[in-house]
């Protein structure tokens, strides 16, 4: 895929982030400098703000190899069993939606993270029998949505937490620019900032949103990316000029007209737009919650007067401000 190419390698062509960016740099030159392995990591936010692309940093400033997998994909103990053995010195081994795991799995986890241990129950029954291997010094990278997914104990087994926030425009302008030159695609300063505007803080759909507005360019403008061919592009996209896609409008939209703009429970709101609760929770409100047009309160879900007026709606007066 395209996005290979596109993906910054190291920490230095990553943009934003500044704060988990200087961290990691330091614990990273720090195990370097005293040739060990970089301490486990846990990664969290939104989706597409670059979990795994900082995972593949890792590996590749503390120039050792990345093992991937994901939660959902380790159902048995012994399927993190042979990830676990099959790791060099040093490795990183990368678990996507790690509050996926299994307990099974997770059991397993704790001596590998703490002891380097790999404690494993072979067999049933009476022939059942236990296990033992050293493991070889290896860094997990565990990558998820929400911390709070995560079980305590597994929580604690990682020394280093790093937290993504959403982009700013200025940081996804730069991100924008990038792209379109790796892409060969020549962008003016106000078509590569309307793209940003648009893309929801996150450099993935900024991506996304580019190579679509790249198309319409081709076709139906000069190939340039202007501000006027952005704005036609993510008109005919259905994005909003606040970045709020046909989703978003229609979580709002719904907590607006069928509950009276709240509070509202996730379930019920759930149910009314056909959605999957962890949808909800995970890719569409933190980012409407960010920009300040919806709330989590103990009653549920509210909308707030930002919310409203997006929609040229007149807010009653019981409706909130952003908190
Ligand atoms: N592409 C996607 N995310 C990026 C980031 N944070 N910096 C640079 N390029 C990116």
């Amino acid at each position: 895929r395209v996005d290979r190419a596109i993906r910054p390698r190291m920490l230095d062509d990553y943009i934003g982030q500044t704060a988990v960016r200087e961290q990691l740099d330091i614990f990273i030159t720090a195990a370097r400098q005293r040739d060990d392995s970089l301490d486990h990591t846990l990664i969290f936010g939104p989706p597409g703000l670059g979990k795994t692309t900082l995972a593949h940093i890792i590996a590749s400033e503390m120039g050792v190899d990345i093992k991937s997998t994901s939660g959902p994909v380790l159902e048995k103990a012994g399927d993190l069993a042979a990830m676990l053995t099959n790791l060099q010195p040093g490795d990183v081994l990368f678990i996507d939606e790690i509050h996926r795991l299994s307990s099974a799995v997770e059991e397993v986890l704790y001596p590998a993270m703490e002891d380097f241990q790999l404690d494993i129950m072979i067999g049933e029954g009476p022939a059942a029998r236990s296990i033992k291997l050293d493991l070889p010094r290896f860094t997990l990278v565990g990558a998820t949505t929400r911390a709070g997914l995560l079980t305590a104990p597994l929580r604690d087994r990682f020394g280093i937490v790093q937290r993504l926030e959403f982009y700013n425009i200025e940081e996804l302008t730069h991100i924008v620019n990038r792209s379109a030159r790796l892409m060969g695609f020549e962008a003016d300063e106000g078509g590569a900032i309307e793209v940003a505007r648009r893309a929801r803080g996150t450099p993935r759909i900024a991506n996304r949103l580019l190579r679509r507005v790249r198309d319409f360019a081709q076709v139906r403008g000069n190939g340039r990316l202007t501000a006027d061919i952005a704005d036609k592009a993510l008109n005919m996209l259905h994005v909003d000029r606040h970045g709020l896609d046909h989703m978003d409008r229609r979580l709002l939209l719904t907590m607006i007209e069928k509950f009276d703009g709240g509070p509202v429970g996730v379930e019920s709101l759930a149910a009314a737009i056909s959605e999957e609760r962890d949808t909800i929770e995970d890719v569409l409100e933190p980012y409407l919650i960010q920009q300040g047009f919806m709330l989590r309160t103990a009653r549920g879900r509210m909308v707030t007067r930002l919310a409203y007026l997006h929609f040229d709606l007149s807010p009653t007066d019981d409706i909130p401000d952003a908190g």
